[in-house]
């Protein structure tokens, strides 16, 4: 048992430096989005609709949110393709949008924001693996195998079902 637990240790640092980053740089590109866009828990529809569940609802589904007919009527599921397509150019895929904005135009600020808008469910919470603002720091700052190993094995073997248990403890 505990073997298996250092195993799944090791896959969940492994996992979190790229997770992360790109999570991180996407919330700051989340910036241009967040003067019309709300996400996460408290979000509301504000000069754009609320952006929680994004992948795999259909375009113009937000409830209380007034689309125009051309979003309404696009026919899109949202998905990482047709979000790619979209955020490229909005005009250009949905065309008579009333969304104002130019587009991402570089792929890697694409990548960013989509890992950015695929954490939160469509309640608004994180879902999945989610590391504390701290830890992520660490993990990035490469001093990673040491901490994190020894964090561990000082671990109950329940913690294995909470990762967020062993993260806290130094
Ligand atoms: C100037 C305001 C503005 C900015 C900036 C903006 N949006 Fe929008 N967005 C809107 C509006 C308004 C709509 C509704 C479009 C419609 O009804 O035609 C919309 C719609 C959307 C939709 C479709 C939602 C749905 O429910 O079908 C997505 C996805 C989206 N925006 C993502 C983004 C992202 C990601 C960014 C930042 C990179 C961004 N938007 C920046 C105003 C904005």
């Amino acid at each position: 048992m505990r073997r298996l637990a250092l195993v799944l240790g090791f896959g969940i640092f492994a996992i979190a430096p790229g997770y992360a980053q790109d999570v991180a740089s996407g919330e700051k590109i989340f910036v241009q989005c967040k003067a019309c866009h709300q996400i996460g828990e408290n979000a509301k529809n504000a000069v754009g609709p609320v952006l929680n569940g994004l992948f795999g609802r259909k375009s113009g589904t937000i409830e209380g949110y007034s689309y125009s007919p051309a979003n309404k009527n696009s026919g899109i599921t949202w998905d990482e393709a047709t979000f790619r397509e979209y955020i490229k150019d909005p005009k250009a895929k949905i065309p008579g949008t009333k969304m104002v904005f130019p587009g991402l135009k570089d792929p890697k600020q694409i990548d960013d924001i989509v890992a950015f808008l695929k954490q939160f469910d469509s309640a608004g919470k994180k879902a999945g693996l989610s590391l504390p603002e701290e830890s992520s720091r660490r993990f990035s700052s490469g001093a990673v195998d040491e901490t994190g190993s020894a964090a561990f094995r000082r671990l109950p073997d329940r913690s294995v079902l909470q990762p967020m248990a062993f993260l806290s403890i130094d």
